[in-house]
């Protein structure tokens, strides 16, 4: 299992205006993640949550794997202690990313297996080429998956489909995962960056403040009462009149959706 030295060549973070691209470098071991680039990966995210960023696409680098899981040569000297630390550590960037107040966007060109499955699950958006490959090959290894796949692979796909592949270990290909609903979009292995790029204009076009909320409100339906869900809701929609949209004012922007008949 080959590292890089130097803990901040392992993650490269960019940004230009309102997105913000994170590349996972470790091309020798499939971009596995280690302490280096959980930490890196978790700086990124805070960091974007303060600097105006409106959507991040995390990606592996080469061709091969957006990530092939934990490192499997770290894990080796592992103290039950060391585990359960590296389990939250992972947990950490995954809560990072499910309160962060802009769009994640996995961008998944191949294997995406165990902590890579569990990465890609806690952005928002999985764009996947027919290429990438899903799975939670841990039980195989005498793990399960440590860094939030037996929370949030039931609540993407149905908690029988999560069971056979946890269980089995089973590997689905990009079609399948957006059959099931784990992937947002799949595309041809050539069009994905293009099918990304599609999904970054999307989430420029609508409004920063609705597209935040909206966030925020669809990601707390996963664990909080229908009532209380929508009693949040109700205040985050009378909140929404209370400012301006960007770039234009309340009537305008409701007006223009509904042509010149008024
Ligand atoms: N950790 C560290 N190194 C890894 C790695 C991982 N998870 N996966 C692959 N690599 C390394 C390999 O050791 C190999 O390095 P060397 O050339 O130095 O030997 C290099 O990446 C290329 O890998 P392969 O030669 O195995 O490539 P392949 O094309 O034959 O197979 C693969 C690709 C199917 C992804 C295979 O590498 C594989 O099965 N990897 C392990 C996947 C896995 O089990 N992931 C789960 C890890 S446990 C986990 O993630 C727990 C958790 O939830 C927190």
């Amino acid at each position: 299992m080959t590292n890089n030295n130097d803990p901040a060549d392992k993650v490269e973070v960019s940004k230009d205006e309102a997105v913000t691209r994170v590349t996972i470098r470790r091309p020798k071991s499939l971009n596995a993640l280690d302490v280096d680039v959980l930490e890196s990966l978790a700086e990124a995210v805070t960091e974007a949550g303060h600097d105006g960023t409106r959507v991040m696409v995390i990606s592996g680098s080469g061709e091969k794997a957006f990530v092939a899981g934990a490192d499997i040569g770290m894990m080796e000297h592992f103290s039950p202690r060391e585990a359960q630390e590296f389990s939250r550590k992972g947990h950490y960037l995954m809560l990072a990313l499910d309160r962060a107040p802009f769009i994640s966007i996995a961008r998944v060109q191949g294997y995406a297996l165990g902590g890579g499955c569990e990465l890609a699950m806690a952005c928002d958006l999985i764009v996947a080429s027919e290429k990438a490959v899903f799975g939670q090959p841990e039980v195989g290894l005498g793990l399960i998956p440590g860094f939030g796949g037996t929370q949030m692979l039931a609540a993407r796909i149905g908690l029988s489909v999560a069971t056979d592949l946890v269980v089995t270990g089973r590997r689905i290909g990009g079609r399948d995962a957006a059959a099931l609903g784990m992937v947002s979009r799949v595309s041809a292995h050539d069009r994905l960056d293009e099918e990304v790029e599609d999904v970054v204009k999307g989430v420029l076009q609508g409004d920063a403040h609705a597209i935040r909320e909206a966030k925020r409100l669809l990601r707390q339906s996963l664990y909080m009462p229908f009532e209380i869900g929508l009693s949040s809701e109700a205040a985050s929609f009378g909140n929404c009149f209370d400012r301006q949209p960007t770039g234009e004012d309340r009537k305008t922007s409701l007006r223009r959706h509904v042509g010149k008949k008024r």
